[in-house]
């Protein structure tokens, strides 16, 4: 047997999260390790419960989770490549598709594709627009999208690959983009606009309708993104919740990115980049005729991937149905309810106004970067904005009572702590 050491961090007695392992070598082991020790190596860096929930996020409660992990076990050596042309597969993707669209508000040939994840969801939008417009708007040679400040990176990301120029405009006192900043913001070469529903950074959506006029004014694509909010909107409003309208009822919005790997509760990697209408997605497509191949047209990225996520989200959306959703939608909203009551009778603690989620909360008093490094130092692994300085919380069903229970003791305690003159050293906030 090979010998490999590995040694936890010292660092990992204190917090879990900075657990690291070193090797004692880099090179490939000539014999195999059994199993039960690869077991063993690995089960030392799983993370407890619940100090990396939101970390985990976003997920359903146990039983949603296992039969999203069984679906996914059994098709995961399935090449999602096959999608296109394998009547068993296709059909499972398309219904995939069929389901997360009808919640949409859908014109007669809306469609969409599975992807990877917002990023890619978003990029599809991005990459299918600049597309479009070189048939719509030939005279543009630099295209540019429009957007409120807080569009997601992924979208400066897409836009470095694909070479087109994004023009962040002003936010109002809430978060929210301002339509007329948008307006001022278009030029010649803009192809595109893009807003959020809701944004991550203040979980706030953008005024949509107003923003989706200015594309229909000017002739241009309207993207929407929907990654948070794509599948917990719906049930938001179904529930009573007075949302601006963000989808497809909305004339102008030509695709949404959705994903299921939040609010989906479908195991990641998974997310859908939705099209107004059937004739859109072939901007999408990349086709490459192969001398020796012939012709090689994959949706999304990808070449081979893995079918596990596909079958995954279509057994949690039919495990699930829309009793399901709203079931767990309701249990967001009382958990929201709870968090934001107790954080606020914590001194000093302030929690966001929110449209959907994440919550989002800071300190007035303790400085948030100390209370962010306190609940590190606890083992809770955050994420943040950095500015203004935030803590977020990712919310999700996953989440117990008694979790909730423990999460407000450590953060009244670390609070009180720092208030009380202890140690207020400021961690470094991350959202990535
Ligand atoms: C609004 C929004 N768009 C896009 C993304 C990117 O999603 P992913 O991390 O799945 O690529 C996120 C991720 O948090 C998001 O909040």
């Amino acid at each position: 047997m090979n010998e490999v050491a590995y040694k936890l961090s010292p660092a990992a007695q204190g917090n879990p999260m900075e657990t690291t392992v070193t090797r004692s070598t880099r090179s490939m082991p000539q014999s195999g390790m059994p199993a039960t020790a690869i077991r063993e190596h690995l089960q030392q860096l799983d993370l407890p419960e619940p100090y990396a929930h939101f970390a985990r996020a976003f997920r359903g409660p146990q039983d949603v989770q296992e039969i999203g992990k069984w679906a996914y076990d059994q098709f995961m050596s399935e090449n999602g490549f096959f999608s296109m042309y394998l009547p068993y597969m296709q059909t499972i993707e398309q219904e995939v598709i069929a389901m997360g669209v009808s919640l949409l508000h859908p014109q007669a040939t809306s469609t969409g594709n599975f992807t990877s994840g917002g990023t890619e969801s978003n990029f599809s939008g991005m990459h299918a627009a600049r597309n479009w417009a070189r048939v719509h708007k030939p005279k543009v040679k630099k295209p540019n999208v429009v957007a409120p400040l807080t569009i997601h990176p992924s979208f400066q990301k897409a836009a470095r690959y694909l070479d087109v120029e994004v023009i962040t405009t002003d936010l109002d006192a809430n978060g929210r983009g301002i339509a007329a900043n948008i307006a001022a913001a278009i030029n010649d070469n803009t192809v595109m606009l893009a807003a959020s529903a809701p944004s991550w950074h203040f979980a706030n959506i953008d005024p949509i309708p107003e923003i989706a006029a200015l594309a229909v004014q000017h002739g241009l694509w309207m993207h929407v993104d929907g990654c948070v909010g794509g599948y917990v909107n719906p049930f938001l409003e179904q529930l009573g919740e007075k949302l601006t309208p963000w989808d497809f009822r909305v004339p102008g919005v030509m695709s949404i990115s959705a994903d299921l790997h939040k609010f989906g509760y479908c195991p990641k990697p998974a997310s859908t980049i939705y099209w107004r209408e059937a004739a859109l997605q072939e901007y999408h497509y990349v086709a490459v005729d192969d001398p020796f191949l012939g012709q090689y047209k994959l949706a999304g990225f990808s070449g081979s991937r893995s079918a596990g996520p596909i079958f995954a989200a279509w057994s949690v959306f039919n495990y699930l149905g829309m009793d399901g959703y709203l079931r767990l939608t309701r249990r967001l909203l009382d958990l929201k309810k709870r968090l934001t009551e107790e954080i606020s009778a914590i001194e000093g603690l302030k929690v966001w106004q929110i449209d959907v989620m994440p919550m989002h909360f800071h300190s007035e008093r303790a400085p948030t970067a100390a209370v962010y490094q306190g609940l590190f130092d606890k083992g809770w692994l955050m994420l943040g904005l950095v500015k203004p300085e935030a803590i977020t919380i990712c919310v999700d069903p996953a989440l117990t009572d008694d979790d909730v229970t423990l999460f407000l003791k450590d953060l009244r305690e670390v609070t009180e702590r720092i208030l009380a003159g202890g140690d207020a050293k400021a961690g470094t906030i991350r959202y990535g």
